[in-house]
């Protein structure tokens, strides 16, 4: 990036530049943590105005890595100052984080991050923060660069998780906390999935390899390729003819667990944006699959991913957590037939998915835990009766927690005579009480949670 003639506010046009995506990422970082927004909305919003493409990979870069590692830079942070900032100013502390990130983290030479960041805080209309975040991130260059000193308030645990969730985490699974916290602070890989009913996984493979990308195979999931590198989609040989789509491993795990026969109802429920809707086509050709989604806006991106891949299937929104419990939901589109297969893949606490979500970290209270296992259960008992005897339902979440997990489950069990657990024979996760869970990061996959139900043979149907 050059500098070229002076611009507006008296920047270089280089400086200019750099300013406007630093602001993009305080912007979007202050979004998330004051507004409650989530970060891919945020990004889009503050993103867009920037033109360069490059630009908007490093705001993204930039507010991604702030919010994974938040806990570790207020702690820098309040070791350098000697008043904390004031709630009104929180753009100006996101505009700080965003500065010692850039130091702590990336490659962005040190006089560059420091000058566009102080350059930034003329944008925002508060010339005295200008003085203030100079003074500060040189304190900590100059820190880090004595590294023998040790870096102003450097948190003594490895992770950066909220207490709560940390202690959560800890208390549901004491000797792997840690690594799975640290896991969710990485960088997810990009993981395929091979249109099996097009072509192999190493005839895909081939594809990629002649367009120099390199992936492995994924032992764990028949058709799933994790690439050594992220690219974008266009650059996927046949992404566009539907002969592949981006999905991670673990989610890929649940097709499989459904096993369908030609002909077979199935009800993929809190289907959109329809990954799993996708792969259960693609897997059991033949199978008539009803998707269903609260969200009309999300049941769009299911559309326009079935119309790539070539794929059918009925959709329709509703709210499957409506009605009174145990009322059958007679009077649903989705309920006129009953269904031999159900896929629950329910809405959830996703801490199952930070690496790929940080926002979640900052977005979710403890306070949201109990409503959405309530939710859950609610569904549970609203499409179960839809089920025909003899027939499976398989649920997913990804949750780490066993509330929404295998206690969910336990309950469920307890309440619904017609229901009895089928084990998972499957080489990946570890056992529960109910069920499996797989951990963030466990043979490079995201966090999920499956279990399989099935519905005793002689039960009465609505
Ligand atoms: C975990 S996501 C599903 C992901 C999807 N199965 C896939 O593989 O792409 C959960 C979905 O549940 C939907 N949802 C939330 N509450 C719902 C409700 N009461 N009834 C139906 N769908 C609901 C959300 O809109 C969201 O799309």
């Amino acid at each position: 990036m050059s500098d070229g003639a002076d611009g507006p506010g008296g920047l270089t046009a280089g400086k200019q530049r750099g300013a406007e995506t630093r602001l993009a990422a305080a912007l979007t970082v202050a979004d998330v943590l004051g507004k409650g927004r989530a970060l891919d909305v945020a990004l889009v919003q503050h993103g867009t105005r920037l033109t360069d493409p490059r630009d908007r990979a490093l705001v993204q870069e930039i507010a991604y890595g702030v919010l994974r590692f938040l806990p570790r830079l207020r702690g820098y942070a309040a070791g350098l100052m000697v008043h904390g900032l004031k709630p009104r100013d929180l753009d100006v502390e996101c505009l700080l984080w965003v500065g010692l990130y850039q130091l702590d983290a990336l490659r962005v030479p040190a006089h560059a991050a420091v000058s566009q960041t102080v350059a930034t805080a003329r944008w925002l209309g508060k010339p005295w923060a200008a003085s203030f975040l100079n003074a500060v991130l040189r304190n900590f260059q100059r820190r880090r660069q004595q590294r023998l000193e040790g870096l102003p308030g450097e948190p003594a645990t490895h992770h950066c998780f909220p207490e709560w969730l940390a202690k959560r985490l800890q208390y549901a699974w004491p000797e792997d906390a840690e690594c799975l916290m640290q896991e969710s602070d990485r960088h997810p890989p990009m993981t395929l999935r091979v249109n099996l009913a097009r072509l192999t996984r190493r005839a895909y493979a081939e594809q990629l390899a002649a367009v120099g990308l390199t992936a492995r195979p994924l032992a764990q999931a028949p058709a799933a390729l994790v690439l050594d590198r992220p690219v974008d989609v266009t650059a996927l040989p046949g992404f566009a003819t539907g002969l592949v789509s981006v999905q991670d491993g673990a989610a890929q795990l649940a097709a499989a667990l459904l096993g369908a026969r030609p002909g077979a109802q199935v009800l993929d429920a809190c289907a959109a944006p329809g990954g799993k809707t996708a792969h259960i086509l693609e897997s059991w050709p033949g199978a008539e699959v009803t998707a269903v989604d609260l969200s009309r806006e999300r049941l769009q991106p299911l559309r326009e991913g079935l119309a790539r891949l070539g794929l059918s299937a009925r959709v329709l929104a509703a709210d499957l957590a409506a009605g009174r419990p145990g009322d059958p939901a007679t009077a649903d589109p989705w309920a006129d037939r009953p269904y031999d297969r159900m896929l629950l893949d329910l809405p959830c606490s996703a801490t199952g998915v930070i690496r790929r979500h940080p926002d979640i970290k900052w977005l979710r209270r403890p306070t949201d835990i109990a409503p959405l296992a309530a939710t859950q259960g609610r569904i549970l008992d609203r499409v179960w009766p839809h089920l025909r005897p003899g027939g499976m339902l398989v649920y997913v979440t990804c949750s780490l927690l066993p509330e929404e997990n295998h206690e969910q489950m336990l309950a469920f069990l307890q309440r619904t005579p017609d229901a009895r657990e089928q084990p998972l024979e499957v080489a990946w996760g570890r056992a529960c009480p109910v069920g499996r869970q797989v951990l963030t990061g466990e043979d490079g996959m995201d966090g999920f949670y499956f279990a399989r139900l099935t519905r005793t043979a002689g039960a009465a149907s609505p």
